[in-house]
């Protein structure tokens, strides 16, 4: 979406013409699934897809919400708090907007349209993308003066207590705090990152959507981030350990019979080995070695597949194929899970025989095509008007 068409699209809604546009990508995550939220580093980077808003201030005192990807509008009075209404898209922003007042923070009414994009609810951060945005949106407005990492927890905050699930900071991070042709290393415990350089150029970076409708994808997730705190209070009987990923896969090893569920072993065997994949990928990628970054992500998708049991069919016939396709160095799930999207890095010039076998070959086994795209790292959240 270019500025001038968003620009031309808020004009037919708002008779107006807009002042402000704010941009926020989706992002992926190169390995270190479902780690945030115990307390280890992830790997994810923003990507080249995303959402936009123009916005304009009105003197009527009214927040006004439009989408082009929505027909449900709404305009709602300034108050000093609001509650989630249904499953509206709207909610994601109107979240933000609720902590930012909880801050104390006085708001001016605003005319806002919103468009997007990243493929929504597919793993690639559509929420995140929402949220940051409005963060972001506000903090320039009403110069707030907040650094991107308080953006991030502003727009998590909203996942977690109006949108109500349980997510961890990473990709409102990533999208928060994206640079072009880097990837980020992100302690989720201490919120300290660094930057890799991420920028392949004989190789490519490729999202492939399943195009599966996510079900039940909120409450399971919440039920592993549940799993995660039972296994973890059984472990801190012996070690001394505030999360999952302070514990080495020795340790586990030792003190794995403690646990009685043989549920609760899988999913904390998940955690530990996944971070200590982390870890490896980062020697790798500082070495600039994507044969082993490759391998690292199939055992990740292995171990998401059989001890976190978050992958489904669709995401492992795409694995599948991806490590009998030459020129594949790796692939896995991205995100949460549950359907979504896949990634893998491949040889760029293997790119149009690479999608169009994978659609082929996904769509007899499946029954309809996947969605397959070239990205590459990008700037995280800014402002293009
Ligand atoms: C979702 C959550 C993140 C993270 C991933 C799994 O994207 O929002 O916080 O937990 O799942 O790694």
């Amino acid at each position: 979406m270019s500025v001038e068409d968003l620009k031309k699209e808020f004009w037919n809604r708002y008779n107006n013409t807009a002042s402000h546009i704010f941009y926020c990508p989706g992002r992926i995550n190169l390995i270190g699934e479902h780690i945030d939220y115990n307390g280890g580093r992830v790997m994810p980077c923003a990507i080249s897809r995303g959402t936009w808003l123009a916005l304009r201030f009105n003197t009527d005192r009214l927040f006004r919400f439009q989408c082009l990807n929505f027909p449900e509008t709404i305009e709602l009075e300034i108050r000093d708090s609001y509650s989630a209404m249904g499953k509206a898209w709207y909610n994601y922003p109107l979240g933000v907007i609720n902590e930012i007042l909880k801050q104390g923070q006085a708001l001016e009414g605003l005319d806002m349209l919103f468009y997007g994009d990243i493929p929504i609810g597919a793993g690639l951060s559509s929420s995140a993308s929402i949220e940051v945005l409005m963060a972001e949106a506000l903090n320039k407005c009403f110069a707030l003066n907040k650094k991107g990492t308080e953006i991030a927890l502003i727009g998590k905050a909203a996942e977690n207590h109006f949108i109500g699930v349980n997510c961890g900071i990473m990709d409102q991070f990533a999208v928060a705090n994206g640079k072009k042709d880097q990837a980020l290393l992100l302690d989720c415990e201490t919120l300290d990152y660094e930057y890799f350089p991420f920028n392949l150029k004989e190789q490519g970076l490729v999202v492939i959507n399943t195009n599966k409708p996510r079900r039940l994808a909120e409450s399971k997730y919440n039920e592993r981030f549940s799993e995660c705190r039972q296994a973890l209070a059984i472990l801190q009987r012996s070690l001394p350990v505030n999360n999952l990923c302070d514990i080495h896969p020795g340790q586990f090893e030792q003190y794995k019979e403690t646990i009685e569920d043989p549920i609760l072993v899988k999913r904390a065997r998940h955690v530990i080995s996944e971070y200590a994949r982390v870890k490896d990928a980062t020697i790798a990628l500082q070495t600039d070695d994507l044969l082993v970054l490759g391998k690292l992500m199939y055992a990740s998708h292995h171990s998401l597949k059989e001890d976190y049991e978050v992958s489904c069919r669709e995401l492992d016939v795409i694995v599948e194929f991806c490590k009998n396709f030459k020129g594949c160095y790796g692939a896995r799930m991205t995100g949460a899970g549950f359907g979504g999207c896949a990634i893998a890095i491949i040889d760029r010039k293997r790119f149009e025989q690479f999608s169009r076998e994978l659609v082929a070959n996904y769509t007899d086994k499946i029954g309809y095509a996947p969605e397959v795209f070239l990205t590459a790292a990008e700037e995280g959240v800014h402002q293009l008007l």
